[in-house]
C-alpha cells in the first residue's frame, strides 16, 4: 500500500473518538494532518499524541455549520503546512430522539451538521485543488445507518444516506479534476459515547445479532481509511465501503 509520505490530510471532528483515531492512522503513515474541531483543548490532546508519536499535526479551530469557519480553517492550514489532498470528512452528530417528537431544530441540526457540513467542507476542499490543479481525496463517514433504518435515528439515518449519495454525485462531477471522493460506513463501533448501552442487556442482544459475533473497533477502519486516501485506490471512486462483521444483512 502506497505510504501518505509528503501528503496533507484533513480530518474534520478530530477532537474524539474515530475521527481523533483516523488522524493518529493517517499520520502514522507520513501524512501531516490538520485536524479541526471546535474543542480547542481536546484538539490539542490529539495534536500532542501525534507529535509524540514522531508524526506531524496542525490543529486548527473548525465548525462545519458555520460557512466563515470553515473558509478561515482552510486558510490557516494552506499558510500552515499547505493544500491538503486528503479529507476525512468525519465530523458528525447523533440525535436518538422518537420521529414523532422530535423538533424541528433538532432535525435541522442533525442535517446541517452530518450532510450540509459536510458538502461544504468538501467544497472549499475542491475549490483548492481545482485552484491549485492537483487531484485528490475525499472519504466521507457514513453509516449503516445510511442503508438501514434504526431505532430513534431518523434525522441521522437520513443524514447518512443523503451523504452515501452526494459521495456518488461529488464522485461523479470532480473526477475530471481528479478528485476522487467514497465513502467508508462502519457499523457499531465501541466508543466512551455507547460503552454502557453495549454493556447492557439491550447492548448485549444487538451484539449478538451480528454476524462476525461482536461490535466493530476503531482499528477495523484503519485498512480501508488507507486504501481510500491513498493512491492504492487510484482507480476507485463513488465506492461506499461497508465494516459492520454483517451486520447490515443480519437475519429478518
Ligand atoms: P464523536 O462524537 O466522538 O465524534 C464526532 C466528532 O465530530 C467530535 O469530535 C465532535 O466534536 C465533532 N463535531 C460535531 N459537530 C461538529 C461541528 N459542527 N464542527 C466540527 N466538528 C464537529 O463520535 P464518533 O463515534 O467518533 O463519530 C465520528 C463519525 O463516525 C460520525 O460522523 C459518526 O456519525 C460516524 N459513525 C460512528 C459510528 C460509531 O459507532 N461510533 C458508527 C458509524 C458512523
Amino acid at each position: 500500500m502506497s505510504t501518505l509520505e509528503g501528503t496533507v490530510a484533513l480530518v474534520t471532528g478530530a477532537s474524539s473518538g474515530l475521527g481523533a483515531h483516523m488522524a493518529r492512522v493517517l499520520a502514522r503513515s507520513g501524512a501531516t494532518v490538520a485536524i479541526g474541531a471546535r474543542r480547542a483543548d481536546k484538539l490539542a490532546d490529539t495534536a500532542r499524541a501525534i507529535e509524540d508519536a514522531g508524526g506531524r499535526a496542525f490543529a486548527v479551530d473548525l465548525d462545519v455549520t458555520d460557512l466563515a469557519s470553515v473558509e478561515a480553517a482552510f486558510t490557516q492550514i494552506v499558510a500552515a503546512v499547505g493544500v491538503p489532498t486528503v479529507l476525512v470528512n468525519n465530523a458528525g452528530i447523533a440525535e436518538a430522539k422518537p420521529a414523532l417528537t422530535m423538533s424541528d431544530a433538532a432535525f435541522t441540526r442533525v442535517i446541517e451538521t452530518n450532510l450540509i457540513g459536510q458538502w461544504r467542507v468538501a467544497k472549499a476542499f475542491a475549490q483548492r485543488l481545482v485552484a491549485a490543479k492537483r487531484g485528490g481525496s475525499i472519504v466521507n463517514i457514513a453509516s449503516i445507518a445510511g442503508e438501514r433504518a434504526a431505532g430513534a435515528l431518523a434525522a441521522y439515518s437520513a443524514s447518512k444516506a443523503g451523504l452515501i449519495m452526494l459521495s456518488g454525485n461529488l464522485a461523479a462531477e470532480w473526477a475530471r479534476y481528479g478528485i476522487r471522493v467514497n465513502a467508508i460506513s462502519p457499523g457499531y463501533i465501541r466508543t466512551d459515547l455507547n460503552s454502557a448501552f453495549f454493556d447492557s442487556p439491550a447492548g448485549e442482544a444487538m451484539i449478538e445479532r451480528i454476524p462476525l459475533g461482536r461490535l466493530g473497533r476503531e482499528a477495523d477502519l484503519d485498512g480501508t481509511l488507507l486504501l481510500l486516501a491513498s493512491d492504492a485506490s487510484a482507480n476507485m471512486t463513488g465506492a461506499n465501503i461497508v465494516i459492520d462483521g454483517g451486520h447490515r444483512h443480519a437475519g429478518l
